[in-house]
């Protein structure tokens, strides 16, 4: 298999700032949900590598659980519209929940997300995500935990994908023009 790091053609982030961040974030969440039960799920596939890194730099008790959704809605372009591919194995009754995602886009899967579990009866629902790009930032989405506000550019690595490849990167970075002919 060839390297993958040759098909970047620039790093945004590097492997350190990107766990000195989710260090960051793992402190900050372990203090606001001190003595709380917390439930953490992690978007499919995307959020792997955040989930991962950011619950071991925890050092409070938690719970883990996965969410597959995909939206529906023709061409590029999302319509808001989403579909559960794999529901939450736990009940949100009174629950404390932190949704976590590699990166927020337009906003629409969370924000779709968001509400799906509001109306489940949980105690709270926050959402962590590493990248946030501008249309995201501009929403009324309310994004408790941000590592990085990215410009509008295509990025890949650390669970983020071009057609399923480039999750496994430790760093993130835009491709070469030569990975898309
Ligand atoms: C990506 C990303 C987020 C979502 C953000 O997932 O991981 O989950 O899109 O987009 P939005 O804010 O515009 O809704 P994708 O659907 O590519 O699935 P994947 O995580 O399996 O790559
Ligand atoms: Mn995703
Ligand atoms: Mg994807």
């Amino acid at each position: 298999a060839s390297v993958i790091k040759n098909d970047l053609e620039k790093v945004l982030l590097t492997k350190e700032e990107i766990q000195d961040k989710i260090k960051e974030l793992a402190a900050q969440i372990d203090a606001d949900y001190k003595g709380k039960d917390l439930l953490v799920v992690g978007v499919l596939k995307g959020a792997v590598m955040v989930m991962a890194d950011l619950l071991r730099a925890m050092e409070s008790h938690i719970t883990m659980d996965w969410m597959a959704v995909s939206s529906y809605g023709s061409g590029t372009q999302s319509s808001g519209v989403v579909r559960i591919l794999k529901d939450l194995d736990t009940d949100l009754m009174g629950r404390d929940v932190l949704i976590v995602e590699d990166i927020i886009d337009s906003g629409l899967t969370l924000s779709w997300m968001k509400a799906n579990f509001e109306s489940r009866g949980p105690a709270s629902v926050e959402i962590c995500t590493l990248l946030r790009k501008p249309d995201a930032a501009k929403s009324d989405l309310d994004v408790k935990y941000v590592g990085f506000d990215i410009p509008n550019e295509f990025v890949v690595g650390f669970g983020l994908d071009f057609a399923e490849k480039y999750r496994n990167l430790d760093c993130i970075g835009t491709l070469a023009p030569h990975v898309y002919q």
